[in-house]
């Protein structure tokens, strides 16, 4: 910030009337203030340390982010954070005045888990190292932003799926044709060999069998949607799920918990297709339980949308497979088709929504559909329902 119109007046210091000095000290604390109200709205983070690792400026977003209670003056910036991991990172790259380019951070805060990059430079000034610039970025939009992006075209690859199953159609084409072929060739010998044609039928049967699996279950997950809206109340869906799921939950000694946020707004829906998309996040649910547990359904009015969520407490899916679960194909289980999420997925976005999800791995696992709420709807909505302190009716099923 140092102008060299200002340099001069330094250098000149001595010939300046008092005068001169006070327009000359309030256009620096001018400057001053506009570059502090410039740091201070960012809404990326920056600290800037001197020699001591101490924090010599700090703005709100870095304060908010780190997590910063009370003072951060006059001690080394790790004193002050109380995240442990973040208070490691701070005091070993700080003291070994290492250069670092966005390590990322899972940070919590009061409105869930917030992914941060954080870079470490060191500040030079025209006297050599004076401390480190430190700049954090919430990432977390960013992020879910390349999911979405991802699954999209994980959607658009299932497209490209087709030729793959038609390979795998021709596999067992083959395989009968030839048998086809032995099956003449006997015909026409001898009738006498009825044992050895039963065998080969036999075969022709199974082949035809795997193919219609083959075929079945990829249609499903190509075939366009015939998706018919209705205006709908979400909460009588989700009573409807609750009590057909209801003798399968208690079959596995599950307790099932059903919330229901008071006033939620009618929603366009295809209700038989809504239903299949929550009964496959159930039964994945349940499959998660094998020992037990709670299924939580919950549906509530929240930022203009309404938010289904099917919670379990099973075994949660590990942080490497978060981007792959939506994959078409993709299981873990040895009898799945690993299409389950992706008709889900593919039923939502044909609502116009959108679905989250949050999983522990030892904790379990919440997937939540955001479905947008008719404009109309709205509308006719007093702002003061949409809340997140929306009591509604809680019940263990
Ligand atoms: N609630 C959950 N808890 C733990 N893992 C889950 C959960 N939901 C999905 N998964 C993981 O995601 C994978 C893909 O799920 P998806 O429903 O697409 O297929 P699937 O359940 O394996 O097969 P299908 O739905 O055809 O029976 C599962 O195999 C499982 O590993
Ligand atoms: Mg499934």
């Amino acid at each position: 910030m140092k102008s060299s119109f200002l340099e001069k007046a330094l250098s000149r210091s001595e010939k300046l009337t008092k005068e001169q000095i006070r327009i000359l000290l309030g256009e620096v604390v001018d400057a001053n203030d506009k570059l502090e109200a410039a740091l201070q709205s960012m809404y990326d983070g920056i600290v800037v340390c001197d020699l001591y690792h101490e924090p010599l400026f700090m703005n709100k977003s870095a304060e908010r982010i780190l997590r910063i209670q009370g003072t951060w003056e006059g001690a080394p910036l790790w004193m002050s954070l109380a995240d442990e991991e973040l208070k490691d990172f701070f005091y070993k790259s700080l003291t070994s005045e290492e250069t670092i380019m966005g390590k990322e951070f899972a940070l919590q805060s009061s409105g869930g888990t917030r992914i941060v990059a954080i870079s470490l430079s060191v500040l030079i000034s025209d006297k050599g190292i004076s401390g480190t610039l430190i700049h954090i970025e919430d990432i977390t939009e960013k992020r879910k932003r390349e999911t979405q992006l991802r699954r999209a075209e994980s959607l658009a690859a299932l497209t490209t799926l087709a030729a793959g199953v038609a390979h795998e159609i021709n596999n067992p084409l083959g395989s009968i044709s030839i048998r086809i072929q032995l099956l003449e060739k006997l015909i026409k010998a001898e009738s006498r060999n009825a044992p050895a044609m039963l065998k080969h039928l036999g075969v022709v049967n199974e082949e035809i069998d795997r193919l219609k699996h083959i075929v079945v279950d990829f249609l499903f997950a190509v075939r366009p949607m015939d998706i018919q809206l209705l205006s709908e109340n979400p909460a009588e869906v989700m009573e409807e799920i609750a009590e057909l799921v209801q003798p399968e939950v208690e079959k596995q000694g599950i307790a099932l918990r059903l919330e229901l946020g008071k006033n939620l707004p009618q929603l366009l829906m295809d209700k038989r297709h809504i239903k299949q998309a929550l009964i496959n996040l159930i039964q994945n649910a349940l499959a998660a339980m094998t020992e037990g547990g709670i299924l939580g359904l919950k549906a509530e009015y929240r930022d203009d949308e309404v938010q289904i969520s099917v919670s379990d407490t099973g075994t949660g899916i590990p942080e490497e497979l978060l981007t792959k679960i939506f994959e078409p194909y993709f299981t873990t289980k040895k009898s799945g088709t690993g299409l389950g999420l992706t008709i889900t997925f593919k039923i939502i976005k044909e609502h116009s929504g959108d679905i989250s999800l949050e999983s522990k791995e030892g904790r379990g696992s919440t997937f939540t559909i955001h479905l947008p709420v008719p404009q109309a709807e709205k509308k006719s909505l007093p702002r003061w329902q949409d809340s997140a302190t929306d009591a509604g009716s809680h019940k263990e099923v």
